[in-house]
């Protein structure tokens, strides 16, 4: 049977995903992906302890102060504790919502060389049905854009934006806010500026077939890269450019309406993550219309998984070091996150001044159209 869903509901769970500072956590590594992760620090690839990695994660005390959503897998949605309570239940006990990935992952695009496009819409509505039924609340869809030579086209924007939008139009069907995913990757040797401008060609023909699926944008939540640059470009820009950037591709792309705003990490060190977000919200918080938010797998859990190694006997410790980096993340969008960020990476002055310069700046515009808090 069909759920009773009003457009209400929907309005009221992404409002609550992104309220009280608060963000997502995406556990929802796909079980090669997770493997892969394990693989690297010598842990073993079982499904028991992927159990126990995520049993670690969600049993995490004071996980709720921070963490708004979780992002599960399919494999983890289904799993309990040791102690036979379903994961679900113990997510829901902790005041967190429940959300689900439901793309079953990027495959290489045919007549694409280089390119993929994201699949899993056979089928999607049945499978949002029972995941509503289990409890979800929201669901995730990632779709991966690359630069590099000649790339991304045309035809892999398009085609993966308008996937995005039939998902993200059928989760609203079923009662499920969408967390729309369309992620530039850091991977290369692209500028800055590259970034920018494909992460700005995705967004708006992201939102242009969002409007052409009827997608209420009030009762979704976008999850969009940083604008960086590539990995490995030799320029590095500041904290400050990076927010700069960021913030200014966002405002010309992403309509007002949209409630919220939670960045994927996409392979950034957690602190350099948290620093960003931190200056995004210092230097603008007054003058955008959306909240900015996070939603991070590695840059929240990496230092966890590192201290666990699949070891019962440092679980206490990966669990704090969770708790930190979630909360780490809770303070930037309080604009309150003074960590661990290298000198050289924060701009001119030190951190004690930068924090001290833009409270509630005016904004203006530099040479190149990039917005500037005025201070
Ligand atoms: O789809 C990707 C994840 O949800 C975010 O992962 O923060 O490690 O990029 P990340």
């Amino acid at each position: 049977m069909q759920p009773q869903i009003n457009a209400q509901t929907l309005i009221d769970t992404a409002k609550m995903l992104v309220a009280g500072n608060k963000g997502l956590l995406a556990m929802d590594e796909s079980n090669p992906t997770c493997n892969k992760r394990f693989a690297l620090l010598g842990i073993p690839q079982t499904k028991e302890l992927r159990r126990a990695y995520r049993e670690l994660i969600l049993t995490t005390p004071g996980l709720g102060e921070y963490i708004s959503g979780v992002i599960l897998y399919d494999e983890t949605i289904h799993q309990q504790q040791q102690d036979g309570t379903s994961f679900l239940k113990t997510i829901t006990n902790g005041g967190i919502i429940p959300g689900i990935k439901v793309d079953i992952g990027a495959k290489e695009m045919a007549g694409y060389p280089g390119e993929k496009i994201t699949e899993g819409l056979d089928g999607l509505r049945d499978r949002l049905k029972e995941y509503f039924q289990m409890g979800a609340r929201f669901a995730k869809w990632r779709a991966v854009i690359a630069i590099g030579n000649g790339i991304p086209s045309r035809g892999c924007i398009e085609s993966n934006a308008q996937a995005l939008a039939r998902y993200a139009a059928l989760c609203q069907e079923a009662g499920l806010v969408p967390v729309v995913e369309p992620e530039v990757l850091m991977d290369g040797d692209h500028s800055l500026d590259q970034c920018y401008e494909v992460t700005e060609s995705v967004l708006r023909t992201v939102f242009n077939h969002l409007d052409s699926q009827r997608v209420m944008l009030e009762g979704m939540i976008l999850k969009p890269n940083m604008v960086l640059p590539g990995l490995t470009y030799p320029k590095q820009e500041t904290v400050d450019e990076v927010a700069d950037a960021t913030v200014t591709c966002l405002l010309r792309s992403v309509p007002a309406a949209v409630p919220g705003i939670a960045f994927l990490s996409g392979g950034q060190s957690g602190q350099l993550a948290s620093a960003r977000l931190n200056a995004m919200n210092l230097r603008f918080k007054s003058r955008l219309p959306w909240a900015l938010a996070f939603s991070f797998a590695r840059a929240i859990q990496q230092p966890a998984l590192e201290i666990w190694q699949g070891n019962d006997a440092n679980v206490l410790a990966a669990q704090q070091a969770l708790l930190h980096r979630a909360q780490c993340n809770w303070e930037a969008r309080r604009c309150e996150y003074s960590g661990e960020w290298r000198v050289g990476e924060q701009g001119s002055g030190g951190v004690g001044e930068y924090l001290n310069s833009f409270i509630h700046p005016p904004v203006a515009q530099n040479s190149a159209g990039i917005l500037t808090p005025d201070s």
